[in-house]
């Protein structure tokens, strides 16, 4: 192993460039030669690519999003992308590539290594932390706490106008920022997609809460079981009370990341060049009880089952 490859792909995650910087300064540390892939798989396919050097990476450990440009690049779903790919990293003489993003890039890291021979590792980076094999996800954590941040305020105009807000997070198919939210928001329900939806139960809580006096609500939906606007008018429907709506989106993909975000990042970036200069490929890095978790790149990418039971519980009895 003499030169190795770095690229962001998918979706941006807070933590991303932290990760960046210490796959080039643990690399160069250990006599490396590295290259920056720009724009994900893109920059592969299209041979964007710029030398690295211990201070290429100077300044960016504070900084959301990612130096090196992320895309999502559906060339390299076909074959000829990928050879396409391929030549530019025999070109250019590339032994090892790591690879920073979610369960897509992941997937286009398995089709390197396993049909490509390209050695590759994966570094888990995306908001929506639904990554197997790890507990946490670079990017997830700071997502949280800007989602939490923005709820601490909605609360504040809530409880003043004596409002129901519903607030949409995003994750995908995953209930994990909202589940965080809510509980870390003190939010009266949460819709997860790891749960049925009952809106007569929630409406039902409503008009009870009501009753007793309770008129300010803050219920938290993940994006990946509905959309907050057909939520708040059910409500609306049901218990002919306002509501108002807040979609977070895309703010809670930026910002500085949490220290969390960066001693995660800066742990995986060493890991992984640990991983390449011993031979290893197709493994993705990954994080469990603070311990370094190395699983292959298809467990990583199998679909998580996240345990919301507990959480879940304590959100309805604390409301
Ligand atoms: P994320 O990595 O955040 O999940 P995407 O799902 O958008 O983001 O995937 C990022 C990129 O990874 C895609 O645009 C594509 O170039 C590549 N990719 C995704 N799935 C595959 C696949 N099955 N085979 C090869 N490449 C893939
Ligand atoms: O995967 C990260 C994520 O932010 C999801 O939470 C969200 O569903 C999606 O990306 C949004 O994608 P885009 O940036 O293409 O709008």
């Amino acid at each position: 192993m003499k030169r190795i490859g770095v690229l962001t792909s998918g979706g941006d995650a807070s933590g991303m460039n932290a990760a960046i910087r210490s796959v080039v300064r643990y690399a160069v540390h250990n006599k490396l030669e590295v290259t920056g892939i720009c724009r994900g798989y893109a920059g592969l396919v299209n041979e964007e690519l710029k030398i690295f050097d211990h201070r290429s990476v100077s300044n960016i450990i504070n900084r959301g999003g990612t130096i090196l440009k992320t895309a999502r690049c559906p060339e390299f779903l076909t074959e000829e992308g990928q050879a396409r790919a391929v030549s530019a990293i025999k070109n250019n003489k590339i032994d090892g590539l790591v690879l920073i993003g979610g369960d897509g890039t992941y997937r286009g890291g398995i089709a390197l290594s396993k049909k490509w021979s390209i050695p590759c590792i994966g570094l888990p980076a995306t908001i929506d932390n639904d990554i197997n094999g790890t507990d946490s996800t670079i990017g997830s954590d700071t997502a949280v706490n800007t989602a939490l941040e923005a709820i601490d305020k909605i609360r504040d105009t809530a409880t003043s106008m004596e409002r129901i807000f519903v607030v949409e997070v995003m994750g995908r198919e995953s209930g994990f920022i909202a589940l965080q939210v809510a509980i870390g928001g003190g939010a009266e329900d949460v819709l997860l997609p790891e749960k049925k939806i009952d809106m007569h139960e929630i409406c039902h809580q409503i008009v009870e809460g009501n009753i007793r006096g309770k008129v300010s609500w803050i219920i938290i939906v993940a994006e990946g079981s509905g959309r907050a606007q057909d939520i708040a008018d059910k409500i609306t429907d049901m218990t002919s009370l306002e509501t108002r709506v807040v979609v977070l989106g895309h703010v809670q993909r930026g910002g500085a990341p949490t220290s969390r975000d960066r001693i995660l990042a800066t742990r995986f970036g060493a890991e992984a060049i640990d991983l390449l200069m011993k031979g290893e490929s197709s493994k993705a890095v990954g994080i469990v009880s603070d311990n370094i978790n190395i699983v292959d790149l298809e467990f990583a990418v199998s679909k998580k089952e996240l345990r919301v039971d507990s959480l879940y519980n304590l959100i309805k009895i604390l409301t």
